[in-house]
This record gives C-alpha cells, structure tokens and sequence, in this order.
C-alpha cells in the first residue's frame, strides 16, 4: 500500500493535524470529547450539528447496530446556542462546527454564533430524517446554493455536507461550489431502515433512518470520484472508512481529506490505528495519488 508524509494539511481554508477528521455526529457533543479525539490522533473535528433552537432529537431506539453499519435517527438532538460554552477549552485547534438550519437566515444566523470560535463550518444539508432541515433543503440546488452563501460571506471556511440521497450529487456539489463553499464533505448517511419481524415494527423509532459503516463506502467512493470529476474544490470523503486502505481509495477517487465516523463507534483508537499504517517518513504527497483513479 501507498504510504503519506506526515504533517498539517490545509484543506478547504482549514489547517488539519492530519487527513483523518472525527465526522460530525460521533463524540462531537462536549469540548471533553471533542478534545479526547484531537489528543487520540484526529486530524480535526466536527462537532455534532448545531441548529437555530434548542432540539430534543426524535423518540428512540435512536441507534441500532447491523452487521455492516450503524443506523441512526437522532433527529439532530443539540443546545443550539448554549454549545459556545464546550469550545471554551478548544480555541486554535482544527475544530469544525456542523451547523443546521431551514432556511439561509437561520444558517447566517447560526454561523454568526460560532464565528471566531472554530476553524471553519460544515453545512448540514444532507440529515436524511429531519423534516425542514438536512436533506429536505439540501437536494434543492438553489437553496444549497443560497444557504452556503449565507455562511461563505461570513469569511470563514465554509464546507458543505452533501446528501447522497439524490439522483445527481454532482448538481448539488456545484451549487455549493456556486455559493462560495471551500470544500465539499461527501456524503452523510443513507436514507434506511430495518424492520423487526419479532415486533412487526421498524426497529427505529423515527421508523426511517441513516445508514453508516462500511456498507455504504461503496457508495461514499462513486459520489467522490463523480464530484471530482465536476467541481473544482477540494472534497472530503466520508462514509464508511475504516483502514488506511480505504483512506488511499478515497484519495484514488479524488478526496483530499476523510472524515471517519462509525468506525470510531468500534474503536476509539481508530485513528491512531489508521495513522500507524497510513504514514512513514519516505512516504508521499497526498497530492501524487489524489484523483489518480480518473487518469
Ligand atoms: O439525527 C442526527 O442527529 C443525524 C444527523 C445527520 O445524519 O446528519
């Protein structure tokens, strides 16, 4: 396997430790635990999403775990503005704030919160299973297009998440890239579910879900090498990662970074793991392999 030279990367106007980011969603709800994975060898963080009110989340079971995956359907459970008091003890490390609104204002509104206080934003308009918000806004091209605008002009790196429940992940990609996102995080979860034929009822409480883990890397690797193929900013593989093996095919499709979420659920020490095997002083530039799969 390729090896990579160690050392901070910038990404999307984002200075990281390293390639790997803890995904949004996963310990990211304390300034402890978002520092835990920075001193375990993240690269960076992104905190769990952040939205314009205070949110309970949907009624559980909110969490199953499959064979393959992790199906999940919080329904973006946050303190909204009371979050500013956990990144007290983070200032200056490669903290990325996932934020959440349902419409532009709420987004500006949001990001002003935060600005300041983190190294950049990633946009969440890819939650499968929050009505109003997430994935609902996030697969219309022009409203992707005029949320990231209402963040982008604030000045501070702006990512977006994007949905992978579309026909065509690259129109929304370039209506990110068309309002001023820095970089593109592909993708958040499948759209799922699973049904307990013990109960006869749908295991989550939602009913329908978020699909993680290794059974959509397939998936998370195709939507990375189309949006190479059609936006010019760098992207941020996400889905499913866990070996530095799948860190390099993500490159190969054309990712710059990894964002690793479920595979953290499994192992704490994941990235540690994934770094040990991943870099070695004669190793390469990211930048040698990345896209390399479309040449
Ligand atoms: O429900 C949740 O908090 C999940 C968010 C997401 O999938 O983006």
């Amino acid at each position: 396997m390729v090896s990579l030279k160690p050392g901070p990367v910038n990404v999307g106007g984002i200075t990281l430790n390293n390639h790997l980011l803890l995904a949004a969603g996963v310990l990211g709800t304390t300034g402890t635990s978002l520092a835990r994975m920075l001193s375990l060898g993240a690269g960076g963080v992104v905190t769990k999403s952040i939205g314009p009110v205070p949110k309970e989340g949907h009624a559980g079971p909110c969490l199953v775990v499959l064979e393959d995956g992790l199906l999940n359907a919080m329904g973006l459970p946050n303190p909204s503005q009371d979050f500013i008091e956990e990144l007290g003890t983070l200032s200056k490390q490669p903290v990325v704030a996932s934020i959440f609104g349902g419409n532009p204002e709420e987004f500006a509104t949001v990001a002003g919160w935060f600005k300041g206080k983190v190294s950049g934003f990633e946009l969440n308009l890819s939650c499968p299973h929050a009505e109003g918000y997430g994935a609902a806004i996030g697969s219309d091209p022009a409203l992707v297009e005029a949320c990231t605008r209402a963040v982008s002009r604030t000045g501070v790196p702006t990512w977006v998440k994007l949905t992978p429940n579309v026909t065509d992940i690259t129109a929304i990609g370039k209506a990110a890239e068309r309002g001023g996102a820095t970089a593109i995080v592909a993708i958040n979860t499948l759209k799922a579910m699973r049904i307990s034929t013990g109960l006869k009822r749908p295991v989550l409480g939602n009913r329908f879900g978020g699909l993680s883990g290794s059974a959509i890397f397939p998936v998370a690797v195709r939507c990375v090498y189309e949006l190479y193929a059609s936006c010019k900013i760098p992207i941020i593989g996400c889905g499913g990662i866990a070996t530095a093996d799948n860190v390099i095919e993500m490159m190969m499709a054309g990712a710059r970074a990894v964002e690793i979420g479920s595979a953290v659920h499994d192992d704490v020490k994941i990235f540690e793991t994934i770094a040990k095997e991943l870099y070695s002083k004669n190793g390469i530039a990211a930048e040698e392999i990345v896209g390399c799969a479309h040449e």
